[in-house]
């Protein structure tokens, strides 16, 4: 979804990039890592209009649901097998367990998430229409953001207490 290039490509910057390979700790709470190659880590990306991840899972990690402003996502299980989903604008879940050599799509901007159901580890490569397709991860965007969002917000948002919110702001702040 990126502007058309105005130039064949960028001559600055490098065509490769070795760091998708690389292993990642999902040694934390989601039991999820992920490598971005975009134009900020992967320079040669610069006017193309795409980018990648390297996305790996713990057993049972969670990819937590996200969503990417600027580029529709394709993703392609590597290893493992994989509860993919993402909800339409009318909140409908579109959603499977996908294994290793299948593919998903999520359209552009819609919020999405990625679940290890399988017995050891997982691991998937994304693939993005942006150079830089943005992530909007709403449970740091709504309980971990600096300066945080008044409590009488998300109290009234999700018809609960200031203690549940206190809760989760505590696990998000960062
Ligand atoms: C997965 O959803 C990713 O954004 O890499
Ligand atoms: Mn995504």
């Amino acid at each position: 979804s990126d502007s058309d290039p105005l130039q064949d490509f960028c001559v600055a910057s490098d065509f490769f990039f070795s760091g998708l390979g690389i292993p990642l700790n999902t040694s934390n709470r989601n039991g999820v890592a992920v490598a971005p190659a975009n134009v900020l880590t992967f320079p040669g990306l610069n006017t193309l209009g795409l980018s990648m991840n390297n996305v790996e899972f713990a057993p049972g990690g969670v990819n937590p649901p996200h969503s990417h402003p600027r580029a529709t996502e394709a993703g392609v299980v590597i290893e493992g097998s994989v509860f993919v989903g993402f909800l339409t604008t009318n909140n409908t879940l579109f959603s499977k367990v996908i294994h290793a050599g299948e593919m998903f799509v999520v359209p552009r901007g819609l919020v999405h998430f990625q679940w290890n159901v399988g017995k050891g580890k997982a691991r998937l490569i994304t693939s993005f229409n942006s150079q830089l397709p943005g992530s909007a991860v709403l449970p740091s965007t709504l309980f971990g953001s600096m300066p945080e969002i008044p409590n009488a917000v998300l109290t009234k948002t999700f018809r609960t207490d200031d203690a549940t919110v206190n809760n989760l702001k505590s696990k998000f702040a960062v």
